[in-house]
């Protein structure tokens, strides 16, 4: 079955991509991917400058579920790639050369300076990958040096920094948001306003994993100490699910959605797709099931499709959209569907109260 979709003008083999983050950490992990199926990655976020980004370990905290220990939570502490720019380079050009038919998405972020932003996307960019998507939506880390959510979370900003990038890619540029914000649309929509054609969403979500009731340190604890970090998995989905059916309904059509956030299979998947999302991007549910997973992906939509009778990806883009609605609205249908019940049971009544050969001649007209 063809699952293929076009997006902003890039032909995805199918809407599963791989999030930032570890499942896109090097050309190598990133061959791995599109050889098992997948049919783009947003690479790992990447920088001018890596020599400034160093990591902690741990960097990773799990919630399980108190009844069978599955994980529902992850939280991380991890900042963008360490990796040399110049590396990084050579590796988007070995990737689209040996996957000219895969969607290869680099990710970036810089420190508020326009030369920065605009140096790195020309350089990105003529190494040939398929589109941008702008990282302004790191919670933690990145932000104290005024990167990722400190940019996403400010919409003045959001729409600045997109303009930088888009007056000078000729490719298509997504913006992914951070859910740390009272009203996920505002930030959208100034970076459509910058120039954005597409939007994902979301980021993580800032927690704390938890804290050692022994030591009484907060967790992940690197010698002793502790920053929140971005919380994903199944338990943001709900929230996510929430904010990009908030994002379809307020942009324009032409605007595509990536939706991410806890999805762990083919049911995730099409929620997203149901609400709006062209695409759908995975990033913990690769780190715990490995790259694979996409055969269930596969397998889970094409059923989905043969069941309802959808005929290609885009037609399930948004189709259950429509039946969102207002609290009030919901009252008002409550009432009347009240209403009409009770009607069918006094009529109901009536046929069982009365003679039968009576209630004939009530409804005969001679
Ligand atoms: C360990 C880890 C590292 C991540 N690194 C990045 C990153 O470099 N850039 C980025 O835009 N998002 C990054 N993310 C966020 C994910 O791409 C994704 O938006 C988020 O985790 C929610 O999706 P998920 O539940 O499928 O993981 C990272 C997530 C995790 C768990």
């Amino acid at each position: 079955m063809d699952l293929s979709i076009t997006v902003n003008g890039m032909k995805f083999p199918n809407p599963f991509v791989l999030g930032s983050g570890p499942p896109g950490t090097n050309a190598r992990v990133l061959a791995k991917s599109f050889d098992a199926g997948w049919g783009g990655a947003v690479a790992k976020t990447v920088s001018l400058e890596s020599a400034k980004v160093v990591n902690v370990v741990p960097r990773y905290g799990k919630l399980r579920s108190r009844s069978t220990g599955e994980v529902i939570g992850f939280e991380n502490i991890e900042l963008i790639s360490d990796r040399p720019i110049d590396v990084w380079l050579d590796e988007f050009r070995q990737v689209k050369k040996e996957y000219p038919n895969h969607i290869l998405i680099a990710s970036i972020m810089e420190e508020y300076e326009k030369s920065r932003w605009q140096e790195l996307t020309r350089m990105v960019q003529d190494t040939g990958v398929d589109g941008f998507e702008l990282n302004f939506s790191c919670p933690h880390g990145m932000t104290e040096r005024k990167m990722g959510s400190e940019m996403g979370e400010h919409p003045d900003l959001t729409q600045e920094v997109t303009s930088w990038v888009t007056e000078v890619a000729k490719i298509p540029v997504w913006a992914k948001m951070t859910p740390n914000i009272t009203n996920i649309r505002e930030p959208a929509q100034a970076a459509i306003a910058g120039g954005a054609k597409g939007i994902s969403a979301i980021n993580t979500i800032l927690s704390v994993i938890g804290v050692d009731l022994d030591t009484l340190r907060p967790m992940p604890t690197v010698e002793g100490y502790c920053v929140p970090g971005g919380y994903s998995a199944q338990a943001v989905r709900p929230i996510a699910l929430r904010m990009v059916s908030q994002l379809a309904l307020a942009i324009p059509d032409d605007v595509s959605i990536s939706g991410i956030g806890g999805i762990e299979n083919s049911h995730d998947a099409l929620e997203f797709m149901l609400l709006g999302a062209s695409t759908v991007q995975i990033c913990t549910g690769v780190m715990l099931q490995g790259v694979k997973m996409v055969d269930e992906l596969k397998e889970g939509v094409e059923k989905f499709m043969t069941d309802k009778g959808f005929n290609s990806v885009q037609e399930i883009v948004g189709k259950s959209l429509p039946y969102f609605s207002t609290h009030m609205d919901l009252v008002q249908k409550m009432k009347a569907a009240k209403r009409s019940k009770a009607g069918e049971a006094s009529r109901d009544n009536e046929w069982a109260q009365k003679d039968i050969t009576e209630k004939t001649a009530e409804l005969t007209s001679n």
